[in-house]
């Protein structure tokens, strides 16, 4: 007979959790992967490319070949297939800063008992802060996840065909869309409202992209700022919507369709979840983050999404997998 005796191992690695970040991030800030990725295939290679100690080479090596991240054979170190494609630095959809980033939240992370209490944030608020400082490191962390949403969109969209056409992007950030569209269409312009800071980091960026002259910047905050009328073929809610509450995207969907043309098309990018709440897993965990940095956000279903463009006035409303977020292109 089968022993259907419960383990303990998958919830001793629940509770370690932790360590994944940590470990993943530890190694992403010594460019282990893109060691390994380079031939390196022992503590003792790792430890002399990467400069640290060997000691500390092996410890992160056992843990990345616990997290599934680095396969162990024959005595040879290598990254799995993932790694290689998200952790390789370089790479346009790298997550290596994003991992890094996430060593630097996990402090936060002891509110979430009061916070769930409480039913929002108890510390250092994040998302209604003007001009916070945290979105400098977000934005250009962030934006490796962004670049398969935006390479998708300009597909679905045929944005490098289409001409002389006007983008706005509320919240740009990096201006990771702005940059992918403008290299792809040479006659395209483009509009970024985002608080000043992180304007200048979009602007450093996309001169960098060589497009920095087509690429206009508003300062200030999209709740309070004219959209305008009638003046864009294509706007952008990339991340946004999440820590927004369902009244504000309501309203700023509003905005966004009177300031496009008639024929316009809003591209949304988010983590948004099925509409029984049964997955996808990581929007899942994602509703506590936003538990702790905002008063209103959560990750949003996609019929709270359709309800609340059509609410807008948007007429068709679609969804496309853009891992780890969706697409949602709505005219
Ligand atoms: C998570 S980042 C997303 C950046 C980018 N859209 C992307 O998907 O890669 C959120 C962005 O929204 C901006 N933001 C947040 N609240 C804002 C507000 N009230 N007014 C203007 N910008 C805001 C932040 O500065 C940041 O650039």
């Amino acid at each position: 007979m089968m022993n259907t005796k419960p383990s303990p191992d998958n919830i001793m690695r629940l509770i370690n959790g932790y360590w994944a970040t940590g470990i993943i991030a530890a190694a992403a800030s010594h460019s282990l992967f893109t060691h390994l990725e380079n031939g390196a295939s022992t503590a003792s290679q790792l430890a002399h490319r990467a400069q640290i100690s060997e000691r500390g080479a092996q410890s992160l090596l056992d843990g990345l070949v616990s997290v599934g991240l680095v396969d162990l054979r024959e005595g040879q170190y290598r990254n799995t297939a993932e790694a290689s494609a998200y952790l390789v630095e370089g790479k346009p959809a790298s997550l290596a800063s994003f991992a890094r980033l996430k060593m630097t939240h996990m402090g936060s992370v002891a509110d979430l008992a009061e916070v769930v209490r409480v039913g929002g944030p108890v510390a250092n608020p994040v998302v209604e802060v003007a001009n916070n400082p945290h979105w400098e490191g977000i934005v250009t962390a962030i934006a490796a996840q962004s670049v398969p949403a935006a390479t998708l969109a300009a597909e679905l969209l045929g944005l490098a065909e289409a001409g002389e056409i006007s983008i706005l992007d509320v919240g740009g950030g990096s201006g990771i869309y702005s940059g992918i569209w403008l290299e792809a269409n040479p006659a395209a312009r483009a509009t970024q409202l985002d608080w000043e800071p992180i304007n200048a980091v979009a602007r450093r960026l996309l001169a960098e992209r060589g497009v920095a002259d087509r690429f206009t910047c508003v300062n200030g905050d999209f709740h309070t700022t004219d959209f305008g009328t009638a003046q864009y073929d294509v706007a952008v809610y990339s991340h946004i919507a999440h820590q927004e509450g369902p009244e504000s995207n309501i309203e700023v969907f509003t905005r966004l369709r009177q300031a496009l043309r008639p024929g316009g098309t809003l591209v949304v990018n988010d983590y948004v979840v099925d509409d029984d709440r049964s997955g996808p897993a990581f929007p899942l965990v994602f509703a506590s983050e936003m538990l702790l940095k905002s008063k209103k956000g959560s990750t949003w279903r996609r019929s709270d999404y359709h309800e609340w463009l059509t609410k807008a006035g948007f007429e068709e409303v679609l969804f496309h997998s853009a891992p780890p977020g969706t697409l949602v292109i709505a005219r």
